[in-house]
């Protein structure tokens, strides 16, 4: 177990805020493998204050998601106390502040991984959100620096321990790589050897062989996975397996499409839209239970067709018998 604040959390793996991917479908679905944590899609403190529609169906917790943080991503320190008094309502466990954003539309209003580039600025917002936080721990998630030319993720993490953080999460990505290239995980270490609030490493990690290796490399103090659990919500299992010298028995292709039917289920049954709108949501989704399978490339362009969950069902039972036939054909041909 490690604590963040007064929350205890698992040491095993949590899951990283994705917006448009992490919705409460997805957590709910890695919680039920074994998360340890997750974190809400990003919400803007300026759209709260403005009181954004969006806000309830963003912040809202379930229990089963716990311990949960809403993320919150904004410029201003006096509209993040505010936004972090609203959302004090929805009851998160922890309240995660957004230093990584690479994307345009956050960082050209001098929010996400801009703060980076604003050391002063991200120190005084963490402090407001933790003044306005009283007894929920409030914790930020940092990239290693804006570019190559400018690595000051252990600069920034001290401001931030300084101005009452529970705990930095660091992605070994600038902010100019985006999504690209690698992530430096000695940038992690290094945050971790500087601070004494626990880190969460994150970038890169696809499996609990990756993980242990973070873990390993980094010291830190949990690992966080973003896209290595699309249409992998098994992944914390693994891991958990892994590090509780466990055996793992990774799943099937028939249990790998009844989780992915489960998945687009939930998705229609938590979407307040149509079951056609909703599944068109959940169609990445679906094309992402079916990565690393022979002919998939085929089926995952079909998901991208998908309409009705009837359809999805049709599709898996195709995808399964595919599978099957092959795996038969070979037995066949080594007899
Ligand atoms: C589709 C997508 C959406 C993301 N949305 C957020 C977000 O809302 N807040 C955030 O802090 N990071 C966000 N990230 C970054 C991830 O949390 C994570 O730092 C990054 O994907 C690196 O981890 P990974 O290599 O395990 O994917 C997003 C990443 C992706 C791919």
């Amino acid at each position: 177990m490690i604590k963040i604040g007064n929350v205890e959390i698992k040491k095993t793996a949590c899951l990283a805020p994705m917006a448009s991917v992490a919705d409460r479908a997805y957590r709910l679905m890695c919680k039920k493998y074994g998360c340890a944590y997750c974190v809400s899609e990003m919400v803007s403190a300026k759209g709260i204050c403005y009181s954004d529609k969006k806000t309830a169906e963003l912040c809202t917790i379930t229990d089963d998601e716990r311990p949960m943080a809403i993320q919150l991503f904004g410029s201003e320190p006096d509209f993040m106390a505010e936004a972090v008094e609203i959302v004090l309502k929805y009851n998160p466990d922890i309240i995660d502040i957004n230093m990584g954003c690479p994307v345009p539309k956050v960082v050209n209003i001098g929010a996400g991984s801009s703060l980076m580039k604003d050391i002063d600025l991200a120190g005084r917002i963490t402090e407001s959100a933790v003044k306005s936080a009283g007894n929920v721990p409030v914790t930020v998630k940092i990239r290693s620096g804006w570019s190559t030319d400018s690595i000051n993720a252990v600069e920034i993490a001290k401001t931030i321990e300084s101005a009452g953080a529970s705990a930095i999460a660091v992605h070994g990505r600038t902010r100019d790589q985006f999504y690209s290239g690698y992530a430096d995980w000695n940038v992690i270490k290094s945050v971790k050897d500087a601070v004494n609030i626990p880190v969460i490493g994150n970038g890169d990690v696809t499996d609990a062989d990756s993980c242990v290796n973070m873990y390993n490399t980094t010291g830190c103090d949990l690992v966080m996975i973003g896209r290595g659990s699309y249409g992998n919500p098994f992944i914390f299992k693994e891991i958990e397996c892994r590090l509780n010298n466990k055996l793992y028995i990774p799943p099937t292709v028939e249990e790998k499409m009844r989780v992915m039917l489960e998945h687009i289920r939930m998705i229609i049954e938590l979407s307040p839209k149509s079951e056609e709108l909703a599944v068109h949501e959940a169609r990445k989704h679906s094309a992402w239970y079916m990565n690393g399978y022979y002919g998939s490339a085929k089926f995952r362009a079909e998901c991208y067709q998908l309409k009705s969950y009837s359809e999805a069902e049709f599709l898996a039972e195709r995808f399964i018998k595919l599978q099957n036939d092959r795996l038969h054909n070979n037995h066949q041909k080594n007899s």
